[in-house]
């Protein structure tokens, strides 16, 4: 497919997020290519899962860098250099000043293990139980300075179990994440969504007939 859009992945760690757009990526009708994936830390496994898949992979170490713009300014610049057109935040653990989000407004993504706006930041899936919500899921969402928040391009919605433990949960909704992030990249990639007063809007598909319930609907017999 040709004009397919050039992605920045930015990662802080595990990386199975990028694993799941570069599987996405394989694909010739998908619209978008990563064309360079950055660390803000040397190990963090990810780098290697693009290396592997052949894609340029760089670090730029935000403890070299005497304050945030200094090191937002590097990572600005890797991008530029690589022609970077949008910016998927993928597990990146460091918060980002207006001097970088003003440069990529509208064109950089992240993705947050909750249902938006509910549990931004850390320990999500603790709070979540600690809530007793009987749904959880997965946000990708255009990035805005004020910390998991931004116009929501898409969700997934999944079941918390009784016997959840934050672990369980994550893997729940980390598998989710997995279908979400390539699905809301191809959306924005492809041109199918815009931002009308910081919400996303575009032709959305018909709904289901049905809402997801949880505990479902059946009274289980007694
Ligand atoms: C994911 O749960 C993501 O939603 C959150 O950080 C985690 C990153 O996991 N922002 P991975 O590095 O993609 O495996």
């Amino acid at each position: 497919m040709s004009g397919r859009k050039r992605v920045g992945v930015l990662i802080s760690g595990r990386g199975s997020n990028l694993s799941a757009l570069i599987e996405a990526c394989k694909s010739d009708l998908y619209p978008a290519e990563i064309v360079s994936v950055i660390s803000n830390r040397p190990n963090a496994p990810g780098l290697e899962h693009a290396r592997k898949a052949g894609i340029e992979a760089t670090c730029v170490d935000h403890t070299g860098y005497g304050t945030r713009e200094d090191f937002e300014a590097a990572l600005d610049a890797a991008l530029r250099t690589a022609s970077v057109e949008l910016v998927a935040n993928a597990g990146f653990m460091r918060i980002l000043t207006e001097f970088f989000v003003s440069r990529w407004r509208d064109r950089q993504l992240n993705i947050h293990p909750s249902l938006l706006p509910a549990f931004k930041g850390l320990d999500t899936h603790e709070r979540a139980l600690e809530a007793g919500v009987a749904i959880s899921g997965a946000t990708v969402h255009f990035v805005r300075t004020e910390m998991d928040s931004g116009p929501i391009i898409a969700q997934a919605a999944v079941p918390v179990m009784v016997d959840d433990t934050p672990d369980s949960l994550a893997a729940r909704v980390l598998e989710a994440e997995h279908k979400l992030y390539p699905h809301a990249l191809a959306l924005v990639a492809s041109g199918a969504v815009r931002i009308e007063d910081e919400r996303v809007v575009f032709d959305r598909a018909s709904a289901p007939e049905a809402a997801l319930f949880w505990p479902p609907l059946e009274v289980p017999s007694s």
